[in-house]
């Protein structure tokens, strides 16, 4: 099956202003495919441009099977996009605003089932300017889901939702996954790419620095792993020997020691082996925070 997203080298400038300067990925059916970044980095021009809201000004783009730039209409009614910052009518109410969205697509989507799972059912008949931030978002969501598209954009959809809304949304994009549809998701939160996305992206300065999936992503750019015990005995010169073991740190009875790949289950073992059974054995490994720290900060 070819990729659903396929982007080389795009380039899009605002005037003079170059906004994207040399993005390219794929993206294959069915994933959740994250784009990570600083502010301004791009991100949301880049899913704008795959959506045919905005006009590329350079690179090839096939959104599926559909270039952007030429078929936009065509593209629009097979793909569901959160509206960003784009206020709705202040009056509108919210069975209003799904209904007249479902009614632009062919099918007609089902906005009741949609509503109910977004949590807005008790506020169907409210007004759009008396929402909260988080319920404004939510549906802002469930717009994008009422046309049943082969392919959904969101874009910051987390971004001021409470912690329980958010991990709400959470099964909801993989509940939209599991019903057969991709995902491209933009967002500043790190945890939610590491539990949800299949493959990250992370842009920065207009272009992509690095793609692969979290786990792949930490292995690469933060591999470190550290383990640490305390323990009486100062006698520990075996645990460098192991080939794990990259170094071996103390402070005070606090035993640090660094390496990789099955760190913790090798140094246990160690342990165990030489009579010693630490019972505050803890393991740290970087997470995907870190390698976007480390990443972004190398390109500044
Ligand atoms: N309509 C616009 N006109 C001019 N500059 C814009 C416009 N939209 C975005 N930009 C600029 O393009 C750059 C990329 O913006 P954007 O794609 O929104 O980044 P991100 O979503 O990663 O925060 C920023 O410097 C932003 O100020
Ligand atoms: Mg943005």
């Amino acid at each position: 099956m070819s990729p659903v997203v396929e982007v080389e080298h795009l380039e899009k400038r605002y005037r003079d202003f170059v906004a994207v300067e040399d993005v390219s990925f794929t993206v294959e059916a069915g994933e959740i495919f994250g784009i990570l970044g600083p502010n301004g980095s791009g991100k949301t021009t880049t899913v704008e441009c795959l959506q045919g809201l905005r006009r590329a000004d350079g690179g090839r783009l096939s959104v599926l099977g559909h270039d952007p730039r030429r078929e936009a209409d065509q593209l629009r009614r097979r793909i569901g996009s959160q509206l960003q910052e784009s206020a709705l009518p202040e009056r509108l109410k919210v069975w209003e605003a799904l209904s007249f969205f479902s009614s632009l697509s062919p099918g007609g989507g089902d906005w009741e089932t949609v509503m109910n799972q977004w949590g807005l059912a008790e506020k169907r008949s409210a007004t759009f300017a008396s929402l909260s931030g988080g319920q404004q978002q939510r549906l802002f969501v469930a717009l994008a889901l009422v046309n049943e598209p082969e392919l959904v954009f969101l874009d910051e959809m987390t971004t001021g939702l409470d912690p329980s809304s958010r991990r709400v949304a959470w099964d909801l994009i993989r509940k939209i996954r599991d019903g057969g549809a991709t995902v491209i998701l933009v967002t500043h939160f790190m945890d939610e790419a590491e539990t949800l996305c299949d493959r990250v992206a992370v842009i920065d300065h207009k272009r992509v620095i690095a793609i692969d999936t979290p786990a792949g992503l930490i292995d690469t750019y933060a591999p470190d792993t550290v383990v640490t015990f305390s323990t009486a005995d100062t006698d520990l010169g075996y645990l460098h020997d192991l080939r794990e073991v990259d170094h071996v740190e103390w402070s005070g009875r606090q035993v640090s020691v660094t390496g990789r790949g099955p760190l913790l289950a090798t140094v246990a073992a160690e342990l165990v082996g030489h009579g010693q059974f630490p019972t505050d054995l803890q393991v740290e490994r970087a997470d995907l925070e870190d390698v976007f720290l480390q990443l972004t900060a190398r390109e500044a």
